[in-house]
């Protein structure tokens, strides 16, 4: 079988369309949503998530803010810029790129960001909301692939899904949202045991490890879904995934590439949980 590619890049300009027509429609109510991002230091990768982030801003109509910091910033400073933000009513969305030194506690950070403008869906409220299943900002890589299946129409409900990796940004919770949709879930980590043995039942396999083209031919069922959630660089510093795209996609039923896969859906749904708040903002006035 040789496998439908899932086109991310071009399901996340119809879902951008979508959400550019709501924020015009929140605009009219006199709401702009505004998104706040905080860069502490000069990681590489980081810059570059964030400068697209506000690329995406800007293409939506949305406002955005980049609050950078210098490496060594005290952790209090931190605090306080992010205790402005939760109180500045032209701020909908709050979000601390990650990683942030090893000096700033992370989960202090997290946990200050109001819950109301946690549009990264960190924050252990959000988090326990989604288990719960109650309305909540979802994590947007999560978020993502649940919005890639819906809109290839991969039925989920009794599947088995298979999450290898188990990430607080996307393997446990992509795990729960699969859960939430009353599919069967296996975690699989790198103390597994005979990884195979469970990535083969999968009908639905979710690669979120983070190591170059890790997931072979021979861990995937045939027909099998196969999202790939890695952005790795292969020793020639090529662009690659999780999984062995040439092998994989001969076996699969449907794959996602990388790039133009998971990777255009994540700022998606930042920008659709930006212009939530901020129409949730208008409901709570
Ligand atoms: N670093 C890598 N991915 C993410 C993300 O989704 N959100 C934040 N805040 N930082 C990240």
């Amino acid at each position: 079988m040789t496998a439908s590619i899932i086109n991310g890049k071009e399901i996340a300009a119809k879902k951008r369309m979508e959400i550019a027509e709501e924020v015009n429609r929140i605009k009219n109510l006199g709401v702009t949503p505004g998104l706040a991002v905080i860069l502490v230091g000069d990681n590489p990768a980081s810059q570059t998530y964030v400068k697209n982030k506000e690329k995406a801003c800007q293409e939506l109509g949305m406002n955005s803010v980049l609050i950078k910091m210098p490496e060594e910033i005290s952790e209090e400073s931190l605090l306080s810029k992010i205790a402005e933000l939760n109180n500045d009513p032209s701020i909908h969305g709050i979000l601390v790129q990650l990683p942030l030194p090893k000096h700033i506690e992370e989960k202090k950070v997290i946990e200050s960001i109001s819950p109301f403008k946690d549009v990264d869906g960190f924050h252990p409220i959000n988090i326990g909301r989604m288990m719960t299943g109650q309305d909540a900002f979802l994590p947007c890589t999560p978020y993502g692939i649940m919005v890639l299946l819906e809109e290839t129409d991969i039925s989920i409900a009794g599947k088995h899904v298979v999450v290898v990796g188990r990430s607080n940004i996307v393997g446990k919770p992509v795990g729960q949202l699969f859960l939430n949709k009353d599919a069967t879930v296996t975690y699989c980590h790198s103390k597994t045991k005979d990884l195979k043995i469970h990535t083969n039942q999968a009908d639905i396999l979710i690669a979120a490890v983070g190591i170059p083209n890790f997931i072979k031919a021979e861990h995937v069922k045939d027909g099998a879904v196969v999202i790939d959630v890695g952005i790795n660089r292969n020793e020639a510093g090529k662009l690659c995934g999780d999984v062995d795209f040439a092998e994989v996609s001969e076996k699969a039923g449907y794959i996602t590439p990388v790039p133009k896969g998971v990777g255009p859906m994540t700022i998606t749904m930042l920008m659709y949980n930006t212009l939530k708040s901020a129409a949730q903002s208008l409901n709570r006035n």
